[in-house]
């Protein structure tokens, strides 16, 4: 029996038609994840989420690139298509499986699995929590961050050049900045329009709306595709392989669990993907052996080179190589 249909809601998933985003090349990796699991998916889950998610006519519900941090399923998303700021603000997510539901709080999306959350509420350790504070948000970009080039750290512009040359193999698709703080980089990204998306994630509140003011404030960014996610590094919302590129800029010292990090940066990427990653090191063949015992205990968690080649590799990335000026580096590594 046909059953003919107008509403998208009510066609199996193969004959939904999904509004087309204008940057997206068919190359791109960054599509809809609905046309790279087309053939995953069962026919029990064909019709999809009708009945949970109110409907209202010319609103799109798709699987998207965004998955649940609890199970990993792609979520559903009810709301005008598209990686920018006002589509997703504009939509809901879901997760089928977790029946857990995500929006946008403000002007980021928060998928953190505490989202929503009424009574428990979490505490991380204090290298987290100090950049969720507005004063430290709000003097990121205002000082704060320059300060690093007295470490060695080469400064922004100079720093960007040198991810975008390691990201060669993946222009044109999507990259997540991973503990974008006030987005520093991932409005560089985004300006550069050799990505077709760039999501700007961050676990600071404050950071990423801070983030959303730079932007607003930037006339050549507001309409760009950029999304504003609040996720934990440890629990990153994408599907595995979904992911063209990371960067983590002057991030690792400050993560709870480095390796949980690693670990999920190289599951969200797919075969060939790069991460990109900056930091102090804790120190340097250069460092005299006598200042190295001051250097362990500090409230970051600085890591010595070869620890962080140690820890790409167990995660089980190759090509590793690395760039060091002073207590700066810039490291990347492949997923296989
Ligand atoms: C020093 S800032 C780096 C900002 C920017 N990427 C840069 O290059 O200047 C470190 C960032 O890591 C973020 N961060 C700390 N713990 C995190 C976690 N568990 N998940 C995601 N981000 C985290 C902080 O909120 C902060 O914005």
């Amino acid at each position: 029996m046909v059953i003919m249909c107008s509403s998208p809601f009510l066609r199996p998933l193969h004959q939904v038609e999904f509004p087309k985003c204008p940057c997206l090349s068919t190359k791109s990796q960054f599509r809809p994840l609905l046309l790279r699991f087309k053939t995953t998916i069962r026919a029990s889950s064909a019709v999809v989420a009708e009945s949970d998610l109110s409907t209202q006519q010319n609103q799109a519900i798709e699987v998207d690139f965004f998955a649940c941090p609890i199970c990993y399923e792609p979520l559903i998303r009810k709301g005008p298509s598209g990686l920018n700021l006002s589509s997703i603000y504009r939509s809901g997510f879901k997760c089928k499986r977790c029946n857990k539901s995500y929006s946008s709080k403000d002007r980021y999306l928060d998928l953190t699995i505490t989202a929503a959350l009424r009574e428990y509420t979490e505490v991380q350790p204090s290298r987290t929590e100090l950049f969720r504070s507005p004063l430290v948000s709000f003097l990121y970009e205002r000082g704060w961050r320059q300060n690093f080039r007295q470490s060695g750290f080469p400064g922004p512009d100079e720093e960007f050049k040198m991810a975008q040359e390691y990201f060669e193999p993946a222009i044109g698709g999507l990259v997540v900045d991973v503990s974008c703080g006030s987005g520093l980089f991932s409005r560089k990204f985004a300006k550069s329009r050799a990505y077709s998306g760039v999501v700007a994630l961050d676990f600071s509140e404050n950071m990423l709306r801070q983030c959303y003011d730079f932007i607003k404030k930037d006339d050549t960014l507001s309409t760009a595709n950029i999304a504003l996610v609040r996720a934990d590094v440890s629990r990153l919302p994408f599907s595995s392989g979904s992911v063209d590129a990371v960067h983590a800029g002057a991030a690792l010292h400050c993560w709870p669990s480095p390796s949980n990090a690693v670990a999920e940066i190289t599951r969200i990427l797919r075969n060939g993907g790069i991460f990109v990653g900056t930091t102090f090191l804790r120190y340097t063949s250069s460092t005299p052996w006598i200042v190295r015992p001051f250097r362990e205990r500090t409230g970051y968690g600085y890591l010595t080179e070869e620890e962080i080649q140690d820890l790409c590799t167990s995660c089980g990335l190759t090509n590793y190589s690395s760039k060091i000026q002073q207590s700066f580096i810039m490291f990347t590594a492949q997923k296989p």
